[in-house]
């Protein structure tokens, strides 16, 4: 649905994209992340026909984006990162004025502005002035837009950037939604946790170069892996060897760096080197210990470190 081969795009001395080849198939919510600054916005303007690369190639549905500008534009929409809102007009009108701007005909156009109404949960908000809407319901006006003529692909620039956590979720489910309803979509962010549960893929781009691209899962894997050495916390029922004991035991294996233990609570916090993956070596060392197991909790690896670990290019 989207392709890009080695699109470069220069301002002046600054490489703003530099050979980035992607390719998001059809139905796919592709998350793209990356710190300010790092080719999101550019990628995008890119892809909508509103800026041409200097070298390489990208498409759209199959078309160039440099030669096939209007055909493109009919198939997608794309939200950019501040909406350029009009004062004076109600959300109604808002609509109507670009559903016109699409050429939707007059006789179409009362149901298609319900129908993005009704699915970014804006028809209670219609005869409010556009310039009064919150954050969250102006974001969610900026995708009712692009819906207007019904495009295959949306490009959303950071559609949950600056809203709180109830509107995020909101914007969530309005996203899977559009998924559901088959549309392919290239969702920015600069955080990756805020798109990871709803992405089928996601990209993380740093200074216009593509880091990583690929499954969720992978990228998981590999986040843990780079995230430094893990912690699981073990407490041990009152029948049975004691933290201490068990940590003599445990602190054999290779894999295990250190080993907290606490009598008092009975419980061992045992640090496993980075890049080991799976608990079953440390659960086998434990049973052979004769330990009794009341809770096995490995700590949560921290994304969002393990994200400042890859964009500081320690993966190229
Ligand atoms: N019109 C422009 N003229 C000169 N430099 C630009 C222009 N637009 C973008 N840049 C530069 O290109 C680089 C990429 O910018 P871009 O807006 O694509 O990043 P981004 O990933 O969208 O960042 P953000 O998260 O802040 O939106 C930045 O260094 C930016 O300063
Ligand atoms: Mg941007």
């Amino acid at each position: 649905m989207i392709e890009t081969n080695g699109l470069t795009k220069r301002y002046g001395a600054l490489t703003a994209l530099d050979d980035l080849t992607l390719s998001i198939g059809a139905g796919e919510v592709f998350g793209f992340i990356g710190p300010n600054g790092a080719g999101k916005t550019t990628t995008m303007k890119v892809l909508s026909c509103l800026l041409r690369a200097d070298a390489g190639s990208a498409s759209v549905c199959g078309l160039d984006v440099r030669t096939s500008g209007d055909e493109i534009r009919r198939l997608i929409g794309y939200m950019p990162d501040f909406l350029g809102l009009y004062d004076d007009l109600t959300v109604d009108e808002y609509l109507q004025f670009f559903a016109s701007a699409y050429r939707i005909p007059r006789a179409r156009r009362r149901g298609v502005i319900e129908q993005a109404m009704e699915l970014t949960d804006l028809r209670d908000k219609r005869d409010a002035m556009v310039d009064s809407l919150s954050r969250g319901m102006t974001q969610r006006l900026g995708v009712a837009r692009v819906l207007i003529h019904d495009p295959k692909v949306l490009l959303l620039d950071e559609p949950a950037s600056g809203l709180d956590p109830r509107a995020r979720i909101e914007m969530r489910s309005l996203l899977l939604e559009l998924a559901r309803m088959g549309k392919t979509l290239m969702v920015s962010s600069h955080i990756l946790s805020e798109l990871s549960e709803m992405c089928t893929m996601i990209g993380i781009i740093e200074r216009g170069k593509l880091l990583y691209c690929g499954s969720i899962k992978d990228a998981y894997a590999r986040t843990r892996s780079l995230a430094g050495a893990e912690r699981v916390a073990v407490r041990l029922e009152a029948e049975g060897p004691g933290p201490a004991a068990v940590r003599t035991a445990l602190e054999t294996d290779a894999r295990v760096v250190r080993v907290v233990a606490d009598e008092e609570t009975r419980t061992l916090v045992v640090e496993i080197a980075a890049g080991v993956h799976g608990h079953h070596f440390l659960i086998e060392g434990l049973i052979k210990s004769g330990a009794r197991i009341a809770s096995f909790q490995p700590e949560d690896v921290n994304l969002e470190d393990a994200f400042l670990k890859l964009t500081t290019g320690a993966i190229q």
